[in-house]
Formats: structure tokens, sequence, C-alpha cells
């Protein structure tokens, strides 16, 4: 299964990634993590997107689909994948297309802007491993100190508000419209994002086996 998470910045399009995960044992590919890890590892790529990404604007087109190109074709991937994160522009959705890519479904989990804050103001990410908390959905077993590594619980610099909003401004703009793209190829499905993790699953769950 082909899967592609649709949705605004803190949608919970990375959170819903794992629990497919955890399901349909396919491997989940967030451009974000991929672009974070690069920065972390001090790249030339992660260095070129550092700058659009502390502004909370996207990371120029050429640059992730050249990411998705590569990972796409790595094992894992031979009995699907989800894309949490990607495509995030119309070019981008063509370039898979191009690829000859099929994609089974697009589930687009709908969150109101006026909630994205308090949900990204609340997350924090670990420092070392990745792994995503929230100070009151999802609170780690040690306040400050990732479950799965032990590693420091921290913000990201995008998830301050003015950037957050910023983030918004984006998504409404050049993510948005690939509602209709998808919707127009009949691959579309919306979920309203819940107030609570599971309920979300569920419906994430009946949209995907529906
Ligand atoms: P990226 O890392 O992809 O960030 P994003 O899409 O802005 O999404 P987030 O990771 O912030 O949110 P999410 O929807 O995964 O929510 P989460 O599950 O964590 O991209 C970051 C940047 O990288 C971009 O701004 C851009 O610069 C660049 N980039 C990446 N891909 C790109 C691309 N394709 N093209 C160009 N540039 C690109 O949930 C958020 C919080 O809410 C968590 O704390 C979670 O615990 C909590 N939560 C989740 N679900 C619920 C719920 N149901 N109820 C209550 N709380 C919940």
């Amino acid at each position: 299964m082909n899967l592609i998470l649709l949705g605004a910045p803190g949608a919970g399009k990375g959170t819903q990634a794992e629990k497919i995960v955890e399901k349909y044992n396919i491997p989940a590919i967030s451009t974000g993590n991929i672009i974070r890890a690069a920065l972390k590892n001090g790249t030339e790529m992660g260095l070129k997107a550092k700058a659009y990404m502390d502004a909370g604007s996207l990371v120029p087109d050429e640059v992730v689909i050249g990411i998705i190109k590569d990972r796409l074709k790595e094992d894992d991937c031979k009995n699907g994948f989800i894309l949490d994160g990607f495509p995030r522009t119309i070019p981008q959705a063509q370039a898979l297309e191009d690829m000859g890519i099929i994609i089974d479904k697009v589930v687009d989990i709908e969150v109101p802007d006026e909630k994205i804050t308090a949900r990204l103001s609340g997350r924090r990410v670990c420092a070392k491993c990745a792994n995503s908390y929230h100070l009151i959905y999802k609170q780690p077993k040690v306040e400050g100190v990732c479950d799965a590594c032990g590693g420091e619980l921290i913000q990201r610099k995008d998830d301050a508000p003015e950037t957050v909003q910023a983030r918004l401004v984006e998504y409404h703009e050049m993510t948005e419209p690939l509602k209709d793209f998808y919707e127009k190829l009949g691959k579309l499905v919306i979920v309203e994002g819940q107030e609570d993790v599971e309920e979300t699953t569920k419906l994430v769950f009946e949209a995907l086996e529906g």
C-alpha cells in the first residue's frame, strides 16, 4: 500500500504515520525528519535547507524531490510506504506521477488553524532520535526524557508561534491545492482530526480500509 498523509503542520501526520507503520509494517518517510537529520549532520543539503526551515518556508522543490527519488529506491519501500510531508506543492505531486509511482490513497487530516498553535507549542521532540511527544497529549514517562532512547526532549525551532503562523500561510497557499489534485484522481479521503489521538487513528484506519 502506497500512502500519502496530507494536512496542515501539526495536524498529526507524524503521529498517525507511526500508527500505520505499526499496523501495516511499511516504512514512513518524513521529508521533514530527513532534512532535520541532514541539518544535524551538517551536510550540504541540510545547510541549504536551514534558512527555509527556520523561517517556516518550504524548502525548494528540487531538493525534496531529489530526497524522495533516492529514498523510494531503497529496498524497504518495495511493499509500500507512507509519505508524511511530501508532496507539499503541485510540482512535487507531479514529480511523483512522473516517477511512475502509483499512490493508493491520500489521507488528509483536517484540523482547524486555531488548534494548531496550541498543539505545536506543546510538542517536544527527542534531540537524539526525533521521536515526538506532547506536554499534554503524549507525555513521556519521565519529564524531558525520550522513552525510546533516553535523549533530551527539546522544542523544535519552527514550533515558535510566529513561525507556526508562517507555516500555516505556506500550507494554505502551496499545499492545500493538493486536495483538489488528488480528489480529481479519486484518491483523496478526508479525516477530521480529533482531540484524542486514538480516536483519530480509528478514523484513519477506517479511511484506509474503506
Ligand atoms: P515537517 O517536519 O514535515 O513538519 P509539518 O508538516 O509542518 O508537520 P509537523 O511535523 O509539524 O506536524 P505533524 O502533522 O506531523 O504533527 P504531529 O503528529 O507531530 O516539515 C518541517 C519543515 O521542513 C517545513 O516547514 C519545510 O521547511 C521543510 N519541508 C519538509 N517537507 C517538505 C516538502 N515536501 N517540501 C518543502 N519543504 C519541506 O503532531 C503535532 C503535535 O500534536 C505533537 O506533539 C502530537 O503529540 C500532538 N498531537 C497529534 N495528534 C493529536 C491529537 N489527535 N490530539 C491532540 N494532540 C495531538
